[in-house]
């Protein structure tokens, strides 16, 4: 029997299109290794949004071509945004890469299979549901081209999945006990526009609201500069959409923006933010900064810092730029923030959120929260509340899958810990 073991970096779209290639490899008979040296198939999903993770995917490649030559018989794939539209430029720089495959690309990974007498049986894998949450693309690439993003250049542009196709395969998961369902896409609020009769995300938001088994429905990552009152009225009145937005910023200086073609000004970010709070008391909001990009003054970086002191985000995730190859401001701006400077303002960033989230945080202290119960960690089980956070009980039962109410007594910025009050 054949061991496969799947390697992944990235973002939830890779981690999605990883369990999409585990069912398909299931389903042909094939058994999870525990690692690469138990594996006689090994498949690369990797990540390039930024030079480390590029880097990280060519650490992998050299250790398994090291592996390779051990054990003639290991078998490499490779897959993700590693990838570009050339396939073939891959297997010729790593000749012990036989075959590489464009992000999502299911179809060359089953005709692959099918050479080598492996055959895949596509829809009725039925996995062993381990997480009653999953993940669900529904719409492919990227139109955008923010000057520093490599993404549109490695999963081409815009493809919307039809609603049924999508409301199918979620009812499928329901039935197989998946409870929360998180819709993907690079630019959620641009789903639909290619389709015929031109649904939107809250069209589908509420089609897939009446899903009984369904408790919760998520979705990320949203524009700023599309995301509609529509879709914000959706989440505020629908009962199994969470209140909880991703929404990145990258930099609240309005030439940095320009520059990195985001299509908004701080101002109209910050209406949006209002305009979501407004609707909703309870939402939570994370975003994504960028610093370092070229030509960032100290007082354009704080810009960006009093954005984030003032609008008190939940969840901030920041990174310092990394020149794209093919991205638009590698090759029309010199990199020229040192990295001494660039890992300073990470840091500072990184300080003022983990304040700014404590706090959020420890409002939560003596107050219940509905948690979907995910899984558990070192004896703790752990699961998500509405709006995203992340908390941990102990408790003797079996919670798994199951929506159970904690009464919340410890927190930090990253997490909330509590015991077990009632369930459902
Ligand atoms: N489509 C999503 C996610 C894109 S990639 C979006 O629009 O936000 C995830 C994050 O990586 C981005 O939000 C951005 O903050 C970061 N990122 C993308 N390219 C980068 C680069 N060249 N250098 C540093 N960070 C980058
Ligand atoms: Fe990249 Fe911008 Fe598209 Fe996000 S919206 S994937 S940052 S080009
Ligand atoms: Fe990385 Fe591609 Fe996702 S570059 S962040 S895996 S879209």
């Amino acid at each position: 029997m054949l061991r496969y073991h799947i390697w992944t970096i990235g973002c939830q779209m890779n981690r999605a299109e990883s369990q999409r290639m585990a069912d398909y490899l299931d389903s042909a008979g094939c058994q999870a290794a525990t690692g690469f040296s138990d594996a006689d198939l090994v498949v690369l999903n990797t990540c390039v949004v930024r030079q480390s993770a590029e880097n990280k995917v060519l650490g992998t490649l050299g250790l398994l071509k090291g592996l390779k030559g051990q054990s003639h018989g290991l078998r490499i794939l490779v897959t993700g945004c590693f990838v570009d539209s050339d396939t073939h430029n891959v297997t010729a720089r790593f000749p012990e890469v036989e075959l590489a495959f464009r992000p999502g690309d299911n179809e060359a990974l089953v005709a692959w299979c099918e050479e080598q007498g492996i055959t895949v049986k596509r829809k009725e894998s039925i996995s062993q549901v381990s997480s009653p949450c999953a993940f669900v693309p529904i719409i492919q690439g990227c139109d955008n081209y923010c000057s520093y993003c490599i993404v549109p250049y490695r999963r081409g542009s815009e493809i919307s999945r039809p609603v049924v196709d999508i409301i199918c395969e979620v009812e499928e998961l329901a039935e197989r006990g998946i409870r929360e369902a998180t819709l993907l896409g690079q630019n959620v609020d641009s789903y639909g526009h290619d389709l015929p009769g031109r649904p939107d995300l809250a069209d589908l938001l509420t089609e897939l609201g009446s899903i009984d088994a369904l408790a919760r429905i998520r979705f990320l990552t949203n524009h700023p500069k599309d995301i509609s009152l529509k879709l914000i009225d959706t989440v505020a009145c629908s009962e199994k959409v969470c209140e909880h937005f991703q929404l990145p910023v990258q930099a609240g200086d309005d030439d940095i923006l320009r520059a990195m073609r985001r299509g908004y000004t701080a101002e109209q970010y910050r209406e949006i933010v209002q305009t979501i709070r407004r609707r909703m008391t309870l939402v939570s909001l994370s975003t994504d900064i960028i610093v370092g990009f070229p030509g960032e003054t100290e007082e354009q970086f704080g810009h960006t810092y009093s954005l984030i002191e003032n609008l008190r985000f939940d969840v901030v995730h920041v990174a310092a730029y990394s020149p794209r190859p093919d991205a638009a401001a590698s090759r029309e701006y010199q990199d020229d923030v040192p990295q001494p400077v660039k890992r300073e303002r990470l840091a500072r960033i990184e300080a003022l959120q983990a304040g700014i989230a404590g706090e959020i945080n420890a409002q939560m202290r003596g107050r219940p929260v509905e948690v979907l119960v995910e899984g558990k960690k070192q004896g703790r089980w752990f699961g998500r509340t509405r709006s995203d956070k992340l908390v941990f009980f102990e408790d003797p039962g079996d919670w798994l899958g199951r929506l159970v109410t904690i009464q919340i007594e410890r927190t930090s910025p990253w997490s909330l810990g509590g015991w077990l009050l009632i369930n459902s």
